[in-house]
Parts: C-alpha cells; structure tokens; sequence
C-alpha cells in the first residue's frame, strides 16, 4: 500500500512541512530497521514454532502507521535523551500495539478482515495462531525492554508504566470495556473507555520517552496530559474514518463500528459535533507541548494526525 504523509496544509496556522514530514519518515525507517534486527535475533534464537513467527512479522510489517515509536523517540530527543538507547522500548511499544490489532480483529472482537491493507492476521494464518502471535508479540516486547541498554533501574520504570498500561486499568481494560454489549454506554463511560483502549498506549510512548531521558516530574505530567488529549482525539478520528473514511487509504474496513453495533463518539453526537471535539482536543493537547522546548515536529505531528485520512 502507498500512502503519502498528507497534504502541507492542515488547518489555519498549521502545515505539516517538508521538514516535519521528512522527520516523521525518518523515526518509522528507525524503527522499521531497528525491528528488522529484532526479527532476525528473534529467528536466530529459535523463539518459537515458525508458522507463529510468520504471523508476528506479517502483521507489524503490514505497514502502520508507527505513531507510538515516533513519540517515544521524539519525547526522548526533545528531553535530551539517547534515542538509541530508547529504540528497541519504542519497537516494543509497537510490538504491543500490533498485537492489539491482531486481538481487535478477532471474530469474538470486532471481527474485522482487513488490516494494514491486508488480510486480518487471522483470515492470514488462522484464529489460534493469530490468538498465539500476539501473546507472544506481548510477551517479546518485555523481553526486548529488558535486554535493551537503558539503565537496570529505568528499565524497570519502563516495564512497570508499560504494564500498566496495557494491562486491566489501560488498554485491555479498555477493550474489556468496548466488548461488554450490557453496559449502557453514556458520553463519560465513552470517553473513559478511549482513555483506556487507546488513550494508554499513546500516554506510556510519551511518559517512556521522558523517562528514558530523565526528565523532571514537571515534563513527565506534561507528557501525561498532552497523550490523554490526544488519546482521545485520536480515537474520535478513527471512529469519524470509519463512517467516512477510504477503506483503500485507511487498510481497514469502513462501517465496521456500526455493523458490530458499537457506540462511537459520532453515533452519540454525529460528525459534526465529532470534528470539533477532536479539534478542540488536538489544540488542548498541543498547548501542553509548550512546556517542552523543540516542539514545533510535535506540533505538526499533533495537527496531523487530526487532519489525517488513514
Ligand atoms: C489503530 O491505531 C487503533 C486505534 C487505537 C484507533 P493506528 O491508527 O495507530 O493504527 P496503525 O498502527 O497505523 O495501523
Ligand atoms: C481499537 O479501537 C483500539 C485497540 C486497542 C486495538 P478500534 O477497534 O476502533 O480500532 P480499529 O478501528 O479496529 O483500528
Ligand atoms: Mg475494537
Ligand atoms: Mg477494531
Ligand atoms: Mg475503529
């Protein structure tokens, strides 16, 4: 599939420019390269049957997005870190959230067939090696942080706000919140759920970034307040893509949240009302960005992923 950044004009006083484009294609070929190592060690040490090894590598090589990595490495940059050191945390971290994807796909999930412009994981290789790939994708993504060269006891920082975060209080607990069809959704238990679901991921790249450079409680908070806003401006966005969205752009199918009967923030409010809450939030969360220096590539990242169609 062959997607383009976007256009240079997002919104009134925002373009994303040839510089930040350019910035963001160089952290994904960081990160592409960097799990391509992984992948060759993880080969190397036998890890595991390779029909489920297969399943782990064509989905992360689907062709995301890689938006969490790139936040990692640029919260440690602009912090003043190693973003060598935090690069395989950040690798991870997608390691993680592809196996999300894998899981969401599922047909006791959302039952989706199309993911990354190909076939859903399990309509690839099958539901129980799907189910498998991404435990073990969960599994190899603390292992990789522990063998990383960050120091022991940032590295148990990391696990620990990383597990949290993807565990019953973060993004599984948000899932669990998604797939319980008896619970009477209202506009708070909504925006609770995209705190959870895809708010957490999204916070634990920013908060490691930091961590991983050392930053001060101040910056840590900061990073904290801007990745909730953005969690869930970026989870309104996804569900405006999936009532208008290209499902050739997007890699994913259209219409799935309404066939499955989901509440979404546009069938409580419309699109209207979604658009400019999801604007509203994009500019809450980039005012927190003034609290770090060097910010204008997360800026225009931020607005970018409003303006986004994939
Ligand atoms: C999709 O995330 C799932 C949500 C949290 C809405 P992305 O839009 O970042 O998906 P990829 O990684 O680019 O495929
Ligand atoms: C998914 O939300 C959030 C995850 C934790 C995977 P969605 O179910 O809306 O994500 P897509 O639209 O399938 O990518
Ligand atoms: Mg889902
Ligand atoms: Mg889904
Ligand atoms: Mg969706």
């Amino acid at each position: 599939m062959t997607r383009k950044w976007g256009t240079s004009k997002i919104m009134d006083n925002y373009i994303f420019s040839e510089r930040s484009k350019a910035h963001l294609d160089e952290l994904a070929a960081m990160t592409n390269s960097e799990l391509e190592r992984l992948k060759e060690n993880s080969a190397k040490n036998g890890y595991c049957k390779k029909s489920i090894v297969e399943a782990m590598w064509y989905s992360l090589s689907a062709g995301g997005k890689r938006i969490r990595p790139a936040l990692m490495l640029e919260f440690c940059r602009i912090c003043g870190g190693d973003v060598k050191k935090v690069l395989p945390s950040a690798c991870a971290l997608e390691m993680i959230h592809t196996f999300s994807l894998i899981h969401d796909d599922l047909p006791c999930m959302d039952d989706d067939d199309l993911r990354r412009g190909k076939p859903s994981c399990h309509k690839a290789y099958g539901e129980a090696e799907a189910l498998l790939a991404g435990d073990a994708l969960l599994n190899l993504s603390y292992e990789i942080i522990s063998g990383s060269d960050l120091p022991a006891e940032t590295k148990i920082t990391v696990i620990s706000e990383l597990s949290r975060d993807v565990g019953i209080n973060g993004m599984i607990g948000g899932q669990v919140i998604d797939t319980s069809y008896n619970v009477e959704m209202t506009g708070d238990l909504l925006f609770e759920m995209y705190g959870m679901k895809t708010g957490s991921l999204l916070k634990a790249a920013c908060k490691i970034g930091c961590i991983a450079a050392n930053a001060d409680e101040t910056k840590l908070k900061s990073a904290e307040a801007y990745a909730e806003k953005l969690g869930l401006a970026f989870q309104i966005k996804d569900d405006i893509l999936d009532v208008s969205g290209d499902e050739k752009l997007l890699g994913k199918p259209i219409g799935s949240d309404k066939e499955s009967g989901k509440t979404t923030y546009v069938s409580l409010y419309g699109l209207e009302e979604s658009r400019k809450t999801a604007e509203k939030l994009t500019k809450e969360a980039i005012s927190e960005l003034d609290n770090f220096g060097d910010n204008e590539f997360l800026k225009e990242l931020t607005m970018f992923l409003l303006a986004r169609n994939y």
